[in-house]
């Protein structure tokens, strides 16, 4: 969702925070703008769409300084235009913000009745028109900043820039990430670390409700009651922060191309010399329930994980989409092991559910690709899915990255709980280890998939069906092809089929079917018959095997014979494949789909 860089730098700031934006692309936004402080004038530059038309403003109406702040802006209030787009201005203040002002109506119409004139229907305008109330009353910038920052409610991270003031950012974080970045005489800030990777590798994560006042001669940071603190300064990775698409077309094809070195480094990461090393603190023994949370393709992860702690480990898994999680009654207990899985680390709605539950669990436990993440650094236990930075808005190698530590958990419960013997743990590994080569045989029918998914690329709707396992891969393909081809695509359970979805079929109507050669594989057989017999357009993704035993399918793609374990990872490769080919024919933005953001940061 929207991202915010600012700096105070040594040189004209405008093209290094523009560049800072560019890198920030990825988070998904319809506007941007950027504002500076120039011998003491504050100016700003905004523009609808895309960088590049930030880019041509700035061409025709330069904006010099050296002290700035930028953003993107995911719209939440108001819609996409230049009055709406950040910085707001107002006065001798402006201001960029992540995240929702719950309390802006009460703000903005006490602002209104005080003389405010508004000229966007944000909710960051309330906090621009606030402080500068505040400075008109006198306050210094600092003050004006934190006294507009108690009035607040939301999650957040914001900030500000003030007129006659060149050497000075105030910032604040509750509830949307920010960090600061070091340099030599130069301090920056950014909503992660890859934002401000070209500046700096040393990094300070502002803790929740921190606030800070920047100057090129350093950070001062104050926790939510105002006390002076100090946030540990960390050297970030650089791999960590490479976002380019290394010859790639697409960030999302690099990503589906990097996933069996992605499984092999995670599988090496949790290896030890007894087999599996997961961190200390992880306690299946005393679990009597795992509840496991998340959002979009990190649930679909989970909901396959379902099926492997309770075929491996026996144990009773409740599963929720995380919005939905804390706005019902969950029955919490002391032995209960809540599992938050998310790839950003930062999707509101997990953070929210894991704060509910946090006091009424056993154990909070995530899994997230960034480490630095607010759900990683609220947890009890974190197990990185060491992914690497994940740009293309469609997970793609998150989510086998994810089924993989998923599945060592699995196991590794069943070790734990006693209910799995040594020999059958050992050839469940042997699975594991073996998974990476066969998503590179999966990868490797590509050009077939092409091929079979312009049957797709006219298609208005398409219907995905599983069963077992292949049930939530259904959903993860349906997902996938919605979100980046814009095709209507729905997934069914395949028995679930003659239960209402049947009425769809006819001989518009793809279909495509997720079905290895398993112990379910008669039964989603015959109900591809059922589709077949009214004339659905079949597509049968199925192992040498299995397709053996079918004549009359009209389109079919071999997958390699796979062990049932690691059968979603394998065929999740079709999934995102036929998603990402369906898109090309269609020519939409595959990496930053309409309407989408990366993390999703509000509720
Ligand atoms: O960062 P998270 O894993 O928590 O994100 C959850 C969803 O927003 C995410 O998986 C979303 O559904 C993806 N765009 C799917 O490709």
């Amino acid at each position: 969702m929207c991202g915010i860089v600012g700096v105070l730098g040594q040189h004209e700031v405008s093209p290094i925070i523009l560049d800072a934006l560019k890198r920030l692309e990825y988070r998904g936004y319809d506007s941007a703008g950027i504002a500076t402080v120039h011998q003491g004038t504050l100016d700003r530059r905004r523009a609808v769409g895309k960088l590049i038309n930030l880019s041509d403003t700035l061409v025709h109406q330069p904006l010099p300084g050296r002290a700035g702040i930028g953003h993107t802006r995911w719209a939440t209030h108001g819609g996409p235009s230049v009055a709406n787009a950040h910085p707001h201005q107002v006065g001798r203040v402006a201001v960029v913000h992540n995240g929702i002002i719950e309390n802006f109506r009460a703000l903005r119409a006490e602002m209104t009745e005080a003389g405010a004139q508004f000229s966007s229907e944000t909710d960051t305008e309330t906090i621009a028109q606030l402080a500068s109330h505040h400075l008109d009353q006198g306050m210094t910038p600092v003050q004006a900043a934190r006294a507009t920052l108690k009035r607040l409610e939301g999650a957040f991270a914001l900030a500000f820039v003030f007129a006659g003031e060149d050497d000075l950012i105030v910032c604040a974080r509750r509830g949307s990430p920010l960090c600061i970045g070091h340099g030599e005489g130069e301090m920056y800030l950014g909503s992660d670390a890859i934002a401000l990777a070209a500046m700096t590798d040393r990094i300070t994560y502002l803790e929740e409700g921190d606030w800070a006042i920047l100057t090129r001669a350093g950070a001062q940071i104050f926790d939510a009651e105002d006390r002076q603190t100090s946030r540990p300064l960390t050297r970030v990775d650089l791999a960590q922060t490479r976002v380019d698409k290394s010859g790639h077309r697409h960030f999302m094809a690099k990503e589906m191309a990097e996933q069996p070195a992605v499984l092999q480094q995670a599988l090496a990461a949790y290896s030890g010399a007894g087999g599996i090393a997961l961190p200390e603190g992880l306690d299946f023994a005393r679990a009597d329930r795992l509840i496991l949370v998340a959002c979009g393709t990190a649930h679909y992860a989970c909901q396959v994980a379902k099926y492997w702690f309770e075929q491996f480990a026996g144990l009773p898994v409740e599963l929720d989409i995380a919005s939905e999680f804390r706005y019902r009654a969950p029955v919490l207990g002391a032995s209960n092991m809540a599992v938050f899985v998310s790839q950003s680390g930062e999707t509101a709605d997990t953070l929210a559910a894991l704060r509910h539950v946090r006091g009424h669990v056993g154990q909070v436990v995530s899994v997230v690709n960034v480490p630095s993440s607010s759900i990683a650094r609220e947890s009890d236990v974190v197990l990185p899915i060491h992914a690497g930075p994940e740009i293309g808005v469609a997970s793609t190698k998150a989510f086998t990255a994810q089924l993989q530590v998923l599945a060592l958990m699995a196991l590794e419960a069943g070790r734990a709980r006693g209910f799995l013997d040594a020999a059958t743990h050992a050839a469940r590994m042997d699975d594991l280890r073996a998974a990476p080569g066969y998503i590179a045989q999966a990868l490797d029918r590509e050009d077939e998939i092409r091929r079979l998914t312009e049957m797709l690329a006219n298609a208005r709707d398409v219907l995905f069906l599983g069963r077992g396992a292949m049930f939530p891969l259904a959903l993860e393909g349906a997902l996938k092809l919605k979100e980046i081809s814009y095709i209507h695509a729905e997934a069914y359970a395949a028995g679930e089929l003659k239960h209402g979805p049947i009425a769809l079929i006819d001989r518009d109507l793809p279909v495509i079917i997720f079905a290895p050669h398993d112990a379910l594989f008669d039964k989603t057989v015959s109900n591809m018959q059922e589709v077949m017999a009214r004339q659905g357009r079949v597509m049968l993704i199925s192992d040498a095997a299995g397709l053996a035993e079918v004549d009359d399918v009209p389109h079919w793609l071999q997958m390699p014979a796979v062990p049932p374990l690691i059968a979603p990872m394998v065929y999740a490769i079709p999934a995102q494949l036929i998603a990402y080919h369906t898109a090309l024919h269609r020519g939409t933005d595959v990496d930053q789909p309409r309407n989408l953001a990366k993390s999703v940061t509000v509720e």
